[in-house]
């Protein structure tokens, strides 16, 4: 039984983009914040290593960078004393949300010569799914939001819960953690989560990429296993838990109800998969989970959760029920506080893969083919990215 099935990597040089990318890539809408929690007042926010704060003016929320060109405090600790605008707390310069430009320097007078002179960058923000999403590039105009969210939530109605958590660790380790095959047979063995959703003690995989994704389907799947010299082994025996016969699978998950009708009309080919700029998808059959692994710097990244149901109306409320009363503990809570965990110590590169890496070794590849022909996009627009990752 030989190690290293796969060519062992001591260093990530083999994806130049991805390991540059230690602060995230740009190029990208990330979700910051719940909608619900910005309002009249401005909410500092740290996105790829970049400092802005965002704020609601007349029902639409604007994003503009923190930081007071004249002194450099905050703009946050400011607020609204004109509509539209937001005003530096020190000395009251005072921007327009929408176009950065400083409209009035309120403790110059009105014909203080320095308006017009200055210009604070924005952000381009949209709302959706309840979330705030912040546009990070290189002065390109954004793609549409709707073109970079999962297909199956545009234009379909569900109803989602979701958890929004600040963690240490790089955001790397968090998506890659979210990917990575084996840990959710081994780490995730022991959580209450698995009571419900049991998974075999190993499998063989591929991934297929489809659109902008990359799927783990399963194959053979192995619910016991004998281990030589040593003996047998199951992650499942405590509970009993086994394939029901005749079940229909959507990748490896059990579950023995029907398939909800939106999520069987995606023909996922796979159970799990992931996107760029760093988003999970697990289908199960009547509803999907999510995660969302946004960087904020080098070494914290926020914890985006979460689980949407494609139904509408009065039969969202046991969605509701379910989520509140069972799912956002055992799920977004203790099963995700493993990951969690996991993610503040793993220690890579250097590193040693095996077989089942095959999953991050592909999230890698996907990450670094679509920054390149994002770079060369751009350079063909004439714009110059800032630096490998840009
Ligand atoms: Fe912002 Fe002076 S530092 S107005």
């Amino acid at each position: 039984h030989r190690a290293g099935m796969l060519p062992g990597r001591q260093d990530w040089s083999s994806w130049p983009h991805y390991q540059a990318a230690e602060a995230g890539f740009r190029g990208y809408w990330y979700p910051v914040c719940f909608s619900s929690q910005v309002g009249d007042k401005p909410r500092a926010v740290t996105l790829l290593g970049e400092r802005l704060f965002v704020i609601r003016d007349n029902g639409k929320i604007y994003g503009m960078k923190d930081r007071c060109p004249h002194r450099g405090v905050p703009l946050s600790h400011g607020d609204k004393q004109f509509p539209g605008t937001i005003s530096c707390v020190y000395h009251g310069w005072t921007f327009d949300l929408e176009t950065g430009d400083l409209k009035a320097a309120i403790t110059d007078g009105p014909l203080s010569p320095i308006c017009g002179k200055v210009t604070q960058p924005t952000y381009d923000v949209e709302e959706r799914l309840g979330l705030v999403w912040v546009y990070i590039g290189d002065g390109e105009e954004p793609h549409p939001i709707d073109g970079q969210l999962p297909e199956e939530l545009v234009g379909n109605p569900a109803v989602v819960g979701q958890r929004i958590q600040a963690r240490a660790g790089n955001w790397r380790f968090a998506c890659e953690n979210g990917y990575d095959e084996g840990h959710a047979k081994y780490l995730h063995r022991t959580a209450l989560w698995r009571l419900f959703k049991p998974m075999p003690v190993w499998n063989t995989t591929k991934i297929v990429k489809r659109g902008r994704w990359i799927y783990r389907v399963q194959r053979e799947q192995y619910w016991e296993a004998d281990f030589p010299g040593l003996g047998p082994w199951s992650g499942t025996a405590w509970y009993k838990a086994r394939p029901p016969k005749g079940v229909r699978n959507i990748g490896n998950t059990t579950s023995h109800r029907k398939v909800n009708p939106t999520i069987a009309a995606q023909e996922f080919p796979g159970f799990a998969s992931v996107s760029m700029p760093g988003v999970l998808r697990i289908a199960y059959p009547t509803f999907i989970h999510y995660e969302f692994y946004v960087p904020v710097d080098a070494g914290n990244h926020l914890y985006v959760g979460m689980l949407a149901d494609f139904k509408k109306g009065v039969r969202t409320l046991p969605f509701y029920a379910k989520y509140l009363g069972a799912v956002r503990w055992l799920f977004h809570g203790q099963f995700s506080g493993q990951d969690k965990w996991m993610v503040e110590v793993t220690d890579a590169p250097p590193e040693k893969l095996y077989r089942p890496d095959d999953s991050l070794l592909q999230w890698r590849k996907l990450a670094e083919d679509t920054t390149e022909e994002r770079l060369e996009r751009l350079r063909a627009q004439g714009i110059e990215p800032a630096d490998a990752t840009a």
